[in-house]
């Protein structure tokens, strides 16, 4: 009897001391969990507010350091990438300090070269990161187009690498543009560069490095083979600081001497298909530059592989002369020009008190004033760099693509544009 009772009150004092332990163990639980999620809420509203804050002062440094027109800059160096691209960095001629640029961001150019009647403004992307106190651009020397091989080799580009050198002075604009990412919002990307469109991409890299993103950050490089591959070390280097940061080189015809694995990790076109074999999800923002193949087609295959429009971001360099692409959007019809193609109207050019009529095959504005030895400065020819800018002072405007930012009210991009009834502009 007594072993039952010594039984049954070792049963009662396990169970007491289970309970109690229970008890303090799921209180325990329920304290941390609510210390968690006050945790990881208050970690949310650090988080956002350090974004704010780090945005502010982004825009602060910007206004503060940036400059109207053009600014003089000394070429520091000058480097060979090899590819036929060569860099320049560049360090302000007044030593004061540069404004934080959105990696992604391009600067403006205005060169003289000799027997040009007027000054040749081109862009260039910044290829280095934000915050150092010179920027950087690279540059490739554009050839004659291979059907007219005997036609002058890019005007811009090959005076930088002929006649532009480590001492010389160049006037260049702030940087400007709105393809870039924003470094303060830390998302899954795929960074895309075929050829010489890397420039933006690599900046936005080397940024979201340097800000030690942990997010899934890939970086797809296009080229045609191991000639054209430039910065092989400094990508190298780049792809193996972080787990999260995966660098993919791909050549779409390498050589001989190239080899998969060393020189390059995929053979083939950057593209969706490619993704859908590389990436686990399509579940990224997209930002990509690259040829017209790779710009013509890697819109619409992400939508197709439903990727939503707001996740696409890009940026077309094209050649500065894009009346060809615009030509063809106005005889076949693109939206909106299809229904002018038979229409003429007068244009009225204040400044230089000329009037002449405008038919769709004349391209845009800007084609038009040229024809007619009407001078409006340009940069991209593509409606990015906001060079072309001009006043309405009568009339309206269509756009034959849509610009990267359209200018205010009362006045038009003249590269994209073309009138939409009689106009007046202030050239
Ligand atoms: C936002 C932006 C960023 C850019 N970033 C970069 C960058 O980072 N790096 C870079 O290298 N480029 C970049 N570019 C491209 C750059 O701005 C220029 O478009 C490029 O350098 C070509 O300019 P160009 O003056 O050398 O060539 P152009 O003189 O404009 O010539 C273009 C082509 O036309 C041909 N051509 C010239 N005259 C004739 C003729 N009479 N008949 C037939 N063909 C002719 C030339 O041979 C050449 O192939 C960027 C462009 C933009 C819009
Ligand atoms: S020339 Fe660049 S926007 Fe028109």
């Amino acid at each position: 009897m007594g072993e039952i009772i010594q039984l049954v009150a070792l049963v009662v004092l396990v169970a007491s001391l289970a309970y109690v332990l229970l008890l303090i163990f799921g209180n325990f639980r329920i304290q941390n969990a609510t210390v968690v999620s006050a945790e990881a809420e208050s970690q949310f509203f650090r988080t956002q507010i350090a974004e704010i804050m780090d945005r502010r002062q982004i825009i602060k440094a910007q206004d503060e350091t940036s400059w109207q027109g053009f600014r003089k800059f000394k070429v520091e160096r000058k480097f060979p990438e090899g590819g036929g691209i060569c860099s320049f960095y560049l360090h302000p001629h007044d030593d004061r300090p540069l404004p934080f640029f959105e990696p992604g961001q391009y600067l403006t150019f205005k060169l003289d070269i000799p027997d040009q009647k007027k000054q040749t403004i081109r862009c260039y992307s910044l290829s280095d990161q934000p915050l150092s106190d010179y920027y950087r651009v690279s540059i490739k020397k554009i050839p004659p187009p291979k059907d007219n091989p005997d036609a002058p080799p890019g005007l811009g580009s090959s005076f930088f690498h002929d006649n532009i050198n480590e001492g010389d002075i160049i006037d260049v604009k702030a940087p400007a543009g709105q393809f870039f990412l924003d470094v303060t919002k830390p998302h899954p990307v795929v960074l895309i560069g075929g050829g010489i469109g890397l420039t933006p991409v690599l900046s936005m890299l080397k940024e979201v490095i340097t800000r030690e993103w942990r997010t899934e950050v890939w970086f797809f490089y296009g080229v045609s083979n191991g000639g054209e591959h430039i910065m092989k070390d400094h990508l190298k280097e780049l792809a193996e600081k972080f787990d999260n940061v995966k660098v993919r080189i791909v050549y779409s015809r390498p050589k001989d001497e190239d080899v998969e694995g060393a020189d390059y990790d995929i053979k083939g076109r950057v593209g969706v298909e490619m993704f859908k074999e590389v990436l686990p999800s399509s579940n990224y923002h997209y930002y990509f530059c690259g040829p017209p193949p790779m710009m013509n087609s890697l819109f619409e295959d992400l939508r197709e592989w439903n990727v939503p429009e707001d996740h696409i971001h890009y940026e077309a360099f094209g050649p500065a002369t894009v009346k060809k692409k615009q030509e063809a959007d106005v005889s076949s019809g693109a939206e909106g020009a299809g229904e002018k193609s038979a229409e003429g109207f007068t244009i009225n050019f204040a400044k230089s008190n000329k009037t002449a009529e405008w038919t769709s095959a004349a391209g845009s504005i800007l084609d038009f004033a040229e024809e007619n030895d009407v001078d409006i400065d340009f940069g991209c020819r593509a409606g990015n760099c906001g060079t072309c800018i001009t006043a309405v002072k009568d009339g309206d405007v269509d756009y034959l693509t849509e610009p990267g930012e359209r200018p205010e009210a009362g006045s038009c991009l003249a590269c994209v544009s073309i009138p939409k009834g009689n106009i007046t502009i202030d050239a």
